[in-house]
């Protein structure tokens, strides 16, 4: 019986000191779900909304005004760095930087390899120019709705819309299951974290 306290004590603290994440982490973790939820959850109700009173092309005007917006609102509000990015970028500005690309390559063969789109994530500490940051991604996956706007065989309309606001668009020939981008955070560190 005691010994089986003592095995069950030296196990936890195994554990603690080598796989689980500290409290912090394990804070900072749920915080960045949180983010991410939100935004989500925002721009899908937006764009489901302008998509059905206004159809895809009338539509774009309202993803290209409001996915910016969120973010902007989001990295006032919690003073990290909220973006969307992708592999293949619809607005330049979404571009990854080497960082993002590199977790981006890895959401793809971890997809080929089996995983649902909708779970992958990563974390990681990393020095950047301004010093340590917390960074936090996690894939997109492309529904149903997104290929109205994202997909192989758009609406001319859409077409015409895209190449009026984004000459450059490269987010196309997409299909539900695949990942469409990212959600990116940074997160900067004070010394002690
Ligand atoms: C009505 C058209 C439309 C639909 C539908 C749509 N998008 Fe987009 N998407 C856009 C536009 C426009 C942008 C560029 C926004 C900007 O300028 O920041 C964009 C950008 C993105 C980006 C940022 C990276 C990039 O390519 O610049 C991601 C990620 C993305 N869309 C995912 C999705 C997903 C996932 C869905 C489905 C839930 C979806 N989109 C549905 C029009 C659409």
């Amino acid at each position: 019986m005691f010994r089986g306290i003592v095995a069950v004590v030296v196990f936890i603290g195994g554990v603690i000191g080598s796989v689980v994440p500290s409290q912090a982490q394990d804070d900072r973790l749920q915080a960045s779900r949180q983010v991410v939820r939100t935004f989500m959850t925002e721009l899908k109700g937006k764009l489901e909304e302008a998509v059905s009173q206004k159809g895809p092309a009338g539509a774009i005007a309202v993803c290209r005004r409001e996915a910016p917006d969120i973010a902007a609102r989001l990295s006032g509000e919690t003073g990290w760095w909220v973006a969307r990015t992708s592999l293949k970028v619809r607005n330049p500005g979404n571009e990854p930087d080497a960082w993002e690309r590199q977790v981006l390559e890895s959401f793809e063969a971890r997809r080929r390899a089996g995983e649902d789109p909708s779970t992958l994530e990563h974390t990681e500490v990393v020095e950047m120019a301004g010093g340590r940051v917390y960074r936090y991604m996690k894939a997109i996956p492309t529904g149903p709705v997104c290929v109205l706007c994202h997909g192989g065989d758009l609406d001319p309309s859409v077409q015409a819309q895209l190449q009026r606001y984004y000459p450059q668009d490269r987010a196309t020939g997409f299909a539900p299951g695949d990942i469409r981008g990212a959600f990116t955070l940074i997160e900067p560190l004070s010394p002690g974290d």
